[in-house]
């Protein structure tokens, strides 16, 4: 193993906590980071000289600055960081942990071939872990460039455990989808996720969800909810995640927090009151992705006739992905939803925010930042490889509606704390290795609608668990870093 000592010499030194920057070093030492001090320091800490003699490995930081590995707290990659361990649309973006197993879509407890939907958004022949231990176990034997944590998914369970999707599940499928969830907590899970907007799910009620989510309770779990409606039902669905977990006893986290649609634009107005309000009562954050855009599945109930809608696959029409359906549908003289209807089944993204909404939710002091990207599709919306460069180039650099000290805790710090990541998502001594230096004037997404598998600029360096894992000369690098990472005790609020 080529890790060693690594000096990180001089660099504007943003810790993850949402302190103010300061110029400084940081040391690591195996999987470690040993120490994080001012430079002006450095001359009168008495163990410097003895660092110094054992010839670290030195990186002039001038210019750049030096900051916990970025954490993605809302992705699909339980299948990718399998099957693409190299995860370059990740690392390349400065990630150094995903939250693996959102929207109640999860590898593990199912296995088959031929995956229903919503569990088909992973891939087919994915399924193989009939526990979350297997597919841990199958994390650390891929060895990922990046680490990975991961919440249990509801509509998995359901999919499992419950005979008929279109009620909610009976005394024994909750009990056998308690003790499923009493596994993978075993096994670290760091909770439970659902997605009860989708139709396998959607006919779970709060016993249902309440008898799950108790047992990640007990042991300290998160619930993370892709709640049942984020058009103009959106109040009344929160307030059911939120019941969900008060009743249950766990934090909760609303997932991809937006409002969706034009009958909606503006009504993040409302939504954020009722999250403050909330989170006087419970512990609560969201994650958000910054972009205008959603991606999801072809659906023509989302076809409005206002918002643009870029199909991205279609299984009987493939040569219109990357296409407007507007566009498609005058060529083909038919309606949008009728245009939509024909070239089912496949994905899309739609441009269903307005841009003052996603601006409130990204600088809303709880909100932190997930990606959402979905890998197994073949045009995937770019936040995939962009969310993150592009929240520091949009909404620091830009548009200076966040400082770097938010923008970097809303992607490390504050992520690490909500989803129980203890020893990560902060630059302090004892905390683990996962490092990025990135240049502030650079650091950039290059992933667009058209072309939306680009790198992104200016992210120089990547360590893993100590190991350096991508460069932005050399890209992903051959010794990778990476590991399953389990739940860890709750910290004190910082
Ligand atoms: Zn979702
Ligand atoms: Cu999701």
């Amino acid at each position: 193993m080529m890790s060693g000592r690594v000096w990180l010499k001089d660099g504007t030194v943003v810790d993850g906590t949402g302190g103010a920057p300061f110029t400084g070093d940081v040391w690591l030492q195996d999987d470690r980071i040993v120490a994080v001090y001012p430079a002006q320091a450095r001359a009168t800490r008495a163990d410097a000289q003895a660092w110094m003699r054992e010839r670290p490995r030195t990186h002039d930081c001038r210019g750049k600055v030096i900051a916990p590995g970025f954490i993605d707290v809302h992705t699909h990659d339980d299948a990718a960081v399998l099957n693409t361990p190299d995860m370059l649309p990740k690392i390349s973006q400065g990630v150094t942990t995903v939250v693996a197993g959102n929207c109640g879509i999860s590898l593990a407890p199912v296995v088959t071939p031929h995956p229903p939907a919503p569990l088909s958004l992973l891939g087919d022949r994915q399924y193989r872990y009939a526990t979350l231990r297997d597919y841990a176990a199958a994390v650390d034997a891929a060895r990922p460039a990046i680490n990975v944590a991961a919440l249990l998914g509801h509509t998995a369970l359901r999919i499992r455990h419950v005979a008929d999707l279109d009620r909610p599940a009976n005394a024994d499928e909750r009990a056998a989808m308690a003790a499923d969830m009493r596994e993978a907590m075993d096994a670290g899970a760091l909770g439970l996720s659902s997605g009860v907007f989708y139709r396998e799910a959607y006919a779970a009620d709060m016993d249902e969800l309440v008898a799950v989510a108790r047992v990640a309770a007990a042991q300290g779990g998160v619930y993370a909810t892709h709640i049942r409606d984020e058009l103009k039902g959106i109040l009344e669905a929160m307030m059911e995640a939120a019941g969900t977990a008060r009743q249950a006893g766990l934090p909760l986290v609303l997932s991809h927090h937006k409002c969706a649609g034009a009958a909606n634009w503006g009504r993040t107005l409302q939504t954020l009151p009722l999250v403050d309000e909330l989170a006087g009562r419970q512990e609560l954050a969201m994650d958000v992705y910054p972009y205008t855009a959603g991606s999801t599945v072809l659906r023509e109930d989302l076809v409005d006739g206002v918002i643009d809608i870029l199909i991205t696959r279609s299984e009987p029409h493939p040569e219109v992905a990357g296409r407007y359906l507007r566009d498609i549908a005058a060529e083909w003289g038919v309606g949008e939803y009728d245009t939509c209807v024909a070239l089912k089944p496949g994905n899309a993204c739609y441009f269903q925010m307005r841009e003052d909404d996603v601006q409130r939710v990204i600088t809303h002091p709880l909100s932190m930042i997930g990606s959402d990207g979905l890998p197994n599709d073949e045009r995937p919306h770019p936040r995939l490889w962009g969310a993150f460069p592009r929240v520091l180039a949009q909404y620091w650099r830009e548009k200076g509606v966040l400082s770097l000290a938010q923008a970097v805790h809303k992607m490390t710090g504050m992520s690490a704390r909500r989803f129980r990541l203890g020893d990560r998502g902060v630059l302090a001594g004892g905390k683990a290795a996962d490092v990025v230096v990135f240049d502030p004037d650079r650091i950039k997404d290059n992933a667009t609608f058209e072309n939306p598998m680009r790198v992104s600029d200016g992210v120089e360096a990547v360590w893993v668990n100590g190991v350096l894992g991508y460069t932005e000369a050399d890209g992903v690098l051959p010794e990778r870093g990476g590991r399953f990472v389990r739940r860890q005790a709750v910290q004190p609020a910082a």
